[in-house]
């Protein structure tokens, strides 16, 4: 028997780190959700799904957003980066290493989402300066931390 389409379902072509998905999603779900549970790229995390926290950020088409303020069926035809495509093959990328160097994760809740910002800040500005590095994570709240080394990691790759 034909699966059946999710109710008000459309089907959504996405590129995500480079691989490229087809889906049924309700046209209600929210991309954190479509990353986590249709793809199985658990690495993005949920801490609020109020925009707030930005343990879900990932890259959209090369811009910083916040996966729970976004609907996959938002991304139908773009191309998403998440934490998962960091790491080249079994290495680190460099500010994954910086991170683990500089003891700038703890719990790691947001580190996923800090990754992924620091990320896009790098990428705008290759070396970022601590007042730059600190507006480009201000949309990431840590609990652990206190920003300090987190801020340190970032510092040492763009050095
Ligand atoms: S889960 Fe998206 S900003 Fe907190
Ligand atoms: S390391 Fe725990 S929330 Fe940031």
């Amino acid at each position: 028997m034909a699966a059946t389409a999710p109710v008000g379902g459309k089907t959504v072509t996405v590129r995500v780190n480079g691989t490229t998905y087809e889906r049924e999603v309700e046209a209600r779900r929210l991309l954190i959700h479509f990353l986590r549970d249709d793809l199985d790229l658990t690495g993005s995390h949920v801490g609020c799904d109020t925009g707030n926290c930005g343990a879900c950020s990932v890259l959209y088409d090369g811009t910083l957003v916040k996966s729970c303020m976004l609907l996959a069926v938002q991304a139908d035809g773009a191309s998403i980066e998440t934490v998962e495509g960091l790491a080249e093959g079994d290495e680190l990328n460099d500010l994954q290493q910086a991170f683990g160097a500089h003891h700038a994760l703890q719990c790691g809740y947001c580190t996923p989402g800090m990754l992924m910002s620091a990320t896009a800040l790098l990428r705008e500005k290759p070396h970022p300066t601590e007042d730059e590095i600190r507006k480009g994570i201000q949309g990431n709240i840590c609990r652990c931390t206190g920003y300090v080394n987190i801020v340190e990691a970032i510092k040492s790759v763009g050095a």
